[in-house]
């Protein structure tokens, strides 16, 4: 059975208290039995504070990002290793915005994949097409190629270790939404393209998450298809309420 997954990218929002405050109420709302695996993902400054107010609790902290480098002269840039002393074990890596403000290519991330995946931790893997790919009916060739010269280039991956968000770049932070089955479509394609590269067993197992305007009113209609295992939620991510019914819409 494939692993139901939400998690909230909170991106550079909140400070120390209303990150605090943020995890506080998610945790009043957050019904104990759910079986979902629910992240969340304040800025770094607040990682190890949210770590001990989770402690105990189903909510995982994830690290928005990684530099690719162990370590060394990379000032202002933190580490596979730092994020794990504080016993973060979860890193968000290709999200669009990375990828066009701090020119990310997919080198860079296939590195940075490889290194996080050699530390045992699990990565939420970002993949998807702009307005214009998706225009211009490219949006099948986009994906394959990120994956190719990604994830595809690893030699061997344990498929817990790996979750697939698909977030076409037009959908994150516009209030668009791609239709449930054009997210449908596309995941059934990844997992496609999954299974030929490492086989039928991986493939069903991998979760495949949405992401891009998924909202409390639009989040169950998506994470009905059947290739859409959880969501990867952004602005709605910061209100606890909003996160919640989300992750119960499930
Ligand atoms: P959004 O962001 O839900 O605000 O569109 C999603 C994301 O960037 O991961």
């Amino acid at each position: 059975m494939r692993k139901k997954v939400v998690a909230g990218n909170w991106k550079m929002n909140n400070d120390l208290i209303m990150s605090n405050d943020l995890i506080y109420s998610i945790k009043l709302k957050l019904n104990k039995d759910n079986d979902t695996d629910i992240f969340i993902s304040p800025s770094f400054p607040f990682l190890n504070e949210s770590i001990k107010h989770c402690k105990g609790t189903k909510i995982k902290v994830l690290a928005q990002n990684v530099n690719e480098n162990k370590s060394g002269a990379y000032t202002g840039e933190v580490s596979l290793s730092m994020l794990k002393s504080i016993g973060i074990d979860s890193v968000l890596i290709g999200h669009s915005e990375r990828r066009e403000y701090y020119h990310e290519t997919d080198d860079i991330l296939l590195k940075k994949l490889s290194n996080s995946l050699d530390e045992g931790f699990k990565v939420f893997f970002c993949i998807g097409e702009s307005l214009n790919d998706r225009k211009n009916d490219l949006h099948f060739d986009v994906i394959e190629k990120q994956l190719k010269n990604t994830i595809f280039k690893i030699e061997k991956i344990n498929h817990e270790n790996l979750i697939i968000a698909y977030e076409p770049v037009w959908a994150i932070g516009t209030g668009l939404t791609a239709s449930p089955d054009q997210a449908q479509e596309i995941h059934a394609f990844i997992r496609k393209n999954i299974a030929q590269r490492f086989g039928e067993n991986f493939s069903n197992n991998i979760s495949i998450i949405y992401g891009g305007s998924v909202k409390p009113d639009s989040a169950s209609d998506i994470f009905s298809k059947v290739d859409v295992d959880g969501g990867l939620i952004g602005g709605a991510s910061l209100n606890a309420q909003d996160f919640v019914k989300i992750v119960n819409s499930i």
